[in-house]
């Protein structure tokens, strides 16, 4: 039986302009532009092992394999943890659907980009994928971005027949890289943010990367105030914000918001950019508060978090301030003033978790290599 597997790492992001609210629910098509800032060591990493077995023995299957991956790259901090995450049934048939989905629209866009994929040989396979988050589970930072985007990699790798070639294509044509951020999308819609960094748009089909050459390399910080799992799902809150009276006019504010973000990262306005992300964060959690079902992600930390930011965007280097699907806080600041942030936030915040990480560039395939699977 021959065998290989594909290694890869995905980021989350955050987004600054909130995708809420979906033209079409079965292609994770939105409503509104978003626009994200890309993480870089909270991430997901996936390991895809595709064995073939012999000839009259092939059943073909894809299964999830609830273990840790076993390899680690440069690029990830020695210090972060490898998490499983605690996929349930419906958990586990997303992402295999998902995988089963990617290898089936392969060969259209493979074709786009002259690579060859050998289908009969591959719908025979069998492929054995084990995930892992650097970040627990409902801590704040969407895990369906970062695990998406990762699947989504590693299964088109290990579709291209040649690995130099998908390499190459990966590695040197920004519209491959922005063909798979669209086949990602219909797993979840956010983790199209996630191949490239650090400022990424997404409108409507279209990913592509923003012009921020002005704007200093920035750090990330969650506050997390509570941690236990959600009971409104980002999938049910997009649904359901179309209920508020709020909604009316939201696309056309979200616009005029992106454009005036564009231009602000393009001159390195950081004041422009905090004050446009508070905005559409406060706006995103009003449509949840008066939807027809009244509900909130906030907590009383959030609440007193949100009044000790507030005056502080008035500052010269104000923070980025923002809220996704969840209670805990956000908080992106200029790299070169990290440390003083950190100590701030670690005094006004005592005896609360912070998770700490940086901006980055996107999806990275780390390996793909013939070899046993070690189990
Ligand atoms: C609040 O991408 O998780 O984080 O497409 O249903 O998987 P699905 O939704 P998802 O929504 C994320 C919503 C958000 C805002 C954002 O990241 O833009």
């Amino acid at each position: 039986m021959s065998e290989f597997r594909v290694n890869v790492q995905a980021p989350s992001n955050i987004a600054l302009i909130k995708y809420m609210g979906k033209k079409d629910a079965h292609l994770n098509i939105p409503e509104n532009s978003s626009l994200s800032m890309t993480l870089k060591s909270l991430c997901s990493l996936v390991d895809l092992q595709v064995s073939f077995p012999e000839k009259g023995q092939e059943k073909g299957s894809i299964r999830w394999v609830p273990e840790a991956p076993d390899f680690r790259w440069e690029g990830l901090d020695p210090q972060r943890p490898l998490l499983v995450p605690p996929l349930q049934g419906h958990g586990v048939s997303r992402v295999i659907q998902h995988l089963d989905r990617v290898r089936s629209v392969m060969p259209e866009v493979f074709c786009q980009f002259g690579l060859k994929m050998d289908s009969e040989r591959l719908k025979n396979a069998d492929f054995r994928v084990r995930t892992a988050n650097t970040f627990p589970a409902s801590s704040g930072i969407a895990s369906s971005a970062s695990s998406f985007a990762a699947l989504t990699l590693a299964m088109a790798a290990a579709c291209a027949q040649e690995s130099s070639a998908f390499q190459n294509a990966w590695i040197s044509e920004p519209r491959f890289k922005r063909a798979l951020a669209q086949i990602s999308r219909t797993g979840s819609g956010s983790s199209c943010r996630s191949f490239e960094g650090p400022w990424v748009l997404w409108q409507g089909e279209a990913v592509e990367g923003v012009e921020a050459s002005r704007m200093p390399p920035m750090a990330h910080f969650v506050i997390l105030v509570r941690t236990e799992p959600k009971k409104v799902s980002s999938s049910q809150a997009h649904a359901w914000v179309r209920t508020s009276p709020l909604w009316k006019g939201r696309v056309d504010r979200v616009e005029q918001r992106t454009e005036k973000m564009r231009a602000a990262l393009a001159e390195g306005d950081l004041s422009t950019v905090a004050r446009i992300a508070w905005t559409d964060s406060w706006e995103m959690h009003s449509l949840f508060h008066t939807c027809a079902e009244p509900f909130s992600y906030w907590e009383p930390g959030t609440i007193e978090g949100l009044h000790w930011f507030a005056p502080l965007l008035q500052e010269s280097s104000p923070p980025i301030v923002t809220l996704d699907a969840g209670p805990n806080i956000h908080v992106i600041v200029e790299k070169a003033q990290q440390q003083q942030w950190r100590d701030r936030l670690h005094r006004c915040f005592q005896g609360q978790r912070i998770l700490e990480d940086e901006q980055g560039t996107g999806a990275s395939l780390i390996r793909i290599s013939e070899g046993a699977w070690t189990q």
